[in-house]
């Protein structure tokens, strides 16, 4: 088989302005710029200074990953970029770039779809032969909780998703509602851990819903909340409810009334913060029942699909010790295999956009190689088809409807 090309991969979907440049789909340099404190005032992104933020910062990281790959540009042999989904006014900043590059330095363009990104993610440094198919992504971001089967390399049908809120998301609000920084995932998993040792968890049935209690074995405290579709038949998931629920738990601690907004409550928590023991209790409960949906979802659809060979860990919220701890359990209950994404290739970046990208191309070289197939595979060789395509903000992630 033919040489993968060197690839520059960009990366402006949300709030991280990201290059990375990948051979045979290894990663040899990358650079993330995190806009985390432009946002963090606002509680959550802003797409327009999003947009600005990567319009400033992107020939920067892209000079940045070239020089931590010691590579010039003129060595690079494709331009790769997501094209969706993600925020339309962001994704077009890092579009646009790579069909620059790609156009004026004659090169081919890979469109990539951000959540195959995610998919991946966990082969930045494993060669993607060895994974035994079917295989089932467990992708959960701030935008996404999905389940995916693997069937092939080229084929994914997406089995569960989140009928509201993601999980992601539901940690960033949580997070707000009881004070903690944005974005929320990684101190709610810090003042989490703080308590580990004292908390002791079970469930219970209440009038036909599940609930996760969490008992504090030192303050004699004990919250519970409850855990959505935990009894429906199909594995997909629901974030909304638990945010209802803890709010609930929230404005009965602070005295307040519970019809109020996040908003509200967050300005309200500043002047009258909950006891650090309170938020680090209901840190581990919400973690603690935010996860077990998944647990619970991945269950089912491991009924339905034992021959399920693979877990592959992907998005921000696989960050979390957590919850790699709970899947590495199930992996070894259900005898499959755990793959997780090493270093920082958890959260948004460019290095699996460009590890996505090769694999597109090795799949086209796979089916032949034909230049009139190569679209199908998001490669693109003519300038004008280049400069004519467009970002997808709801790009969907199942193969019947995209590249590939
Ligand atoms: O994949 P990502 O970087 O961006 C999207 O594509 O959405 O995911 C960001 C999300 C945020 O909601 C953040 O709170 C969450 O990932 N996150 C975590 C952790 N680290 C990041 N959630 C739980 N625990 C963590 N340690
Ligand atoms: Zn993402």
């Amino acid at each position: 088989m033919q040489k993968l090309p060197l690839i520059l991969a960009i990366e402006t979907s949300c709030d991280e302005t990201a290059a990375a440049v990948v051979n045979n789909t290894t990663l040899v340099g990358q650079e993330t710029y995190s806009q985390l404190s432009t946002h963090a005032e606002f509680g959550g992104v802003v797409p327009s200074l999003a947009k600005l933020e990567h319009q400033r910062k992107i020939d920067s990281v892209i000079n940045a990953a070239l020089n931590r790959a010691n590579l010039p540009l003129e060595k690079i042999e494709a331009a790769a970029v997501t094209f969706g989904p993600g925020l339309a006014i962001a994704l077009e900043i890092g579009l646009q770039k790579a069909k620059d590059i790609a156009i004026s330095n004659n090169l081919p363009f890979i469109a990539v779809n951000h959540m195959h990104g995610h998919m991946f993610s966990s082969f930045a440094d494993k060669d993607i032969a060895s994974a035994q198919l079917p295989a089932l992504a467990i992708l959960v971001s701030g935008k996404h909780t999905e389940l995916v089967l693997v069937k092939s390399l080229t084929e994914y049908t997406a089995i569960a998703e989140t009928l509201d809120d993601a999980c992601g998301e539901a940690f960033d609000k949580f997070a707000r509602l009881v004070g903690l920084p944005y974005p929320g995932g990684p101190a709610v998993s810090n003042k989490a851990k703080t308590v580990e040792q004292q908390i002791s968890l079970t469930t219970k049935q209440e009038n036909g819903t599940l609930f996760c209690v969490a008992y504090n074995n030192i303050t004699q405290k004990e919250f519970k909340l409850p855990i959505p579709l935990a009894r429906a038949e199909s594995a997909n998931f629901s974030y909304s409810g638990l945010k209802t629920a803890i709010k609930n738990i929230v404005t009965k601690e602070l005295g307040v009334t519970p019809d109020q907004n996040i908003q509200d409550i967050a300005e309200y928590i500043v002047q009258n913060p909950l006891s650090e023991e309170t938020v680090n209790h209901l840190c581990y409960l919400f973690q603690a029942t935010a996860f077990l949906q998944i647990k619970f979802g991945l269950k089912k659809v491991l009924k339905l699909y034992p021959e399920v060979k693979e877990f592959w860990l992907g998005g921000g919220v696989v960050a979390n010790e957590y919850f790699r701890n709970m899947m590495e359990e199930m992996a070894a209950e259900y005898n499959v295999v755990l793959r997780v994404p090493s270093g920082n290739l958890s959260t948004d970046n460019a290095g699996m956009i460009g590890i996505a990208a090769s694999l597109q191309w090795q799949n086209w070289q796979q089916s032949g190689g034909d230049l009139n197939n190569a679209s199908k595979f998001g490669i693109y060789f003519d300038k004008d088809e280049i400069a004519k395509i467009d970002r997808v903000p709801n790009l969907p992630i199942s193969t019947e409807s995209v590249h590939l």
